[in-house]
């Protein structure tokens, strides 16, 4: 077998007899905490200007997930946004796949801690982990589940709490990335239309170019481990930069070809979010002007497993993406992994505001274990950001609400679902 291994679908999906043939993107959803890191903040703990980063990335700020936030509550939010936009109740999800790099714990899966907090109680629950092509590898998933007969309805999410796994005093990644959480619910038809032509690839040759040293078996953690810093993310830019200019238009291709279309027939392109410069090189390569690439890295930088689902979600509810148009998201990272899935949308985009705003962060919790008793989450190189206020009289808390029970967690053990 070769070191590139791609897995590559039929352009139709085929059914098991008698199963529904298509997979449709039927709800969307995003989430992205309020406390904002600019560039500027950004200046104040390492060596760098607003200026490099903004002309070297094209990112002006991030976002960071507040104490008591956590990949999984985070998630649970884009979630069940999802789940409004589609119009169905949380038990209609037969299978939920989270895509992420930063789970709240080796175990369990973020993904059974989602299912809980959204109030599901019959799905499979399970990570994927691709890195930041995580979410796609996740879609590809979903809809294997639903075109082989396996599954009707599958939520895929994509959500990350990057900012606690970066070391504030590297400037080659700390000012890279950011947290959020976006959600589909990818639902059976069998009218056309969906996920039309997928492409993945895996090149294990990249391995070490962007990793986490320690916390797991090969270095499990220890003082030594922490005192050499190996529980951040480490990260070859240069080489990283290379291979995502080389594999994201090969992968966006691969996927169209696979749907029976060519690139000029893609109205929209929803590029994993992680450097202008890369998705300018894209444009390039597929010979399209960068009004069909939707760009929102200046607001959030790379958000990982994240960054697709939620520049999918703004896409839509901007507007951008109309009723039987083709779409193409695609993203590239560690592994070194890359996929890409051509869609035609069919989707009403006016659901997606309304879903947004039925949703709140207070409307979910994330139950916690009854003798919790955590240390403060957030980096110290972060408490001056996250001491201030986020808009005018609103404040995020400092501290975690722990030790004890929480405030949220002691009003009802039971899920709590407003949609
Ligand atoms: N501020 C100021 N200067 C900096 C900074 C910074 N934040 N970071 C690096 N520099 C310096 C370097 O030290 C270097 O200085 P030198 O010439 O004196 O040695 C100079 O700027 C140029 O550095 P380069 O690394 O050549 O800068 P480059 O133009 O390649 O940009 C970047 C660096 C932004 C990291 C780019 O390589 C990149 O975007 N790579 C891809 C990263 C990526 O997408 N990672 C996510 C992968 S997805 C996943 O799975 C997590």
């Amino acid at each position: 077998m070769s070191e590139t291994s791609p897995i590559r679908s039929p352009a139709t999906p085929r059914p098991t007899s008698g199963a529904p043939r298509y997979a449709h993107v039927i709800g969307w959803g995003s989430y992205a905490p309020a406390q904002v890191l600019t560039n500027a903040d950004l200046e104040r703990m390492v060596d760098t200007s607003d200026e490099w980063i903004v002309s070297r990335t094209g990112i002006r700020e991030r976002r960071v997930a507040a104490a008591h936030e956590t990949t999984a509550s985070m998630a649970a939010v884009a979630s069940l946004r999802a789940i409004r936009t589609a119009g169905i109740e949380p038990d209609d999800i037969d299978v939920i796949l989270l895509a992420t790099l930063t789970p709240d714990y080796w175990m369990p899966s973020t993904a059974a801690l989602v299912k809980e907090a959204i109030g599901n109680t019959r799905a499979a629950a399970m990570d994927v982990a691709a890195a930041c092509s995580g979410f796609v590898y996740g879609y590809a998933t979903g809809q294997a589940y639903i075109a082989s007969g396996m599954a009707r309805n599958v939520l895929v999410i994509g959500a990350e709490t990057l900012t606690r796994f970066l070391d504030y005093s590297d400037r080659n990644t700390c000012i890279l990335f950011g947290d959020g959480a976006g959600a589909v619910v990818l639902g059976a038809a069998d009218t056309p239309g969906g996920g039309l032509g997928i492409e993945m690839t895996t090149e294990p040759e990249g391995a070490y170019m962007i990793w986490l040293p320690a916390g797991g078996a090969k270095r499990p953690p220890s003082a030594e481990t922490i005192a050499r810093g190996e529980h951040f993310v480490r990260m070859e830019g240069k080489e990283t930069y290379r291979f995502a200019t080389r594999t994201l238009a090969s992968t966006a291709l691969a996927a169209i070809d696979r749907a029976g279309l060519k690139s000029s027939d893609i109205d929209l392109f929803i590029p994993h979010q992680a450097n202008i410069r890369i998705i300018e090189a894209v444009a390039k390569g597929l010979s399209l002007p960068m009004d069909r690439m939707f760009v929102n890295l200046d607001k959030y930088g790379n958000t990982s497993a994240a960054s697709v689902p939620i520049a999918l979600a703004e896409a839509v509810n901007q507007g951008r993406v109309k009723v039987g148009d083709r779409i193409v998201i695609v993203a590239f990272g560690a592994g070194f992994t890359s996929g890409a899935v051509a869609i035609e949308w069919t989707a009403d985009p006016e659901r997606g505001r309304a879903g947004d705003a039925a949703v709140t962060p207070a409307d979910v919790h994330v139950r916690l274990p009854v003798d919790w008793d955590s240390v403060d989450p957030i980096p110290d190189a972060l408490a001056a950001v996250m001491g201030r206020p986020v808009a005018p009289g609103v404040d995020v808390p400092l501290d975690d609400v722990v030790p004890g029970e929480p405030e949220h967690a002691r009003r009802d053990r039971k899920t709590e679902i407003r949609v």
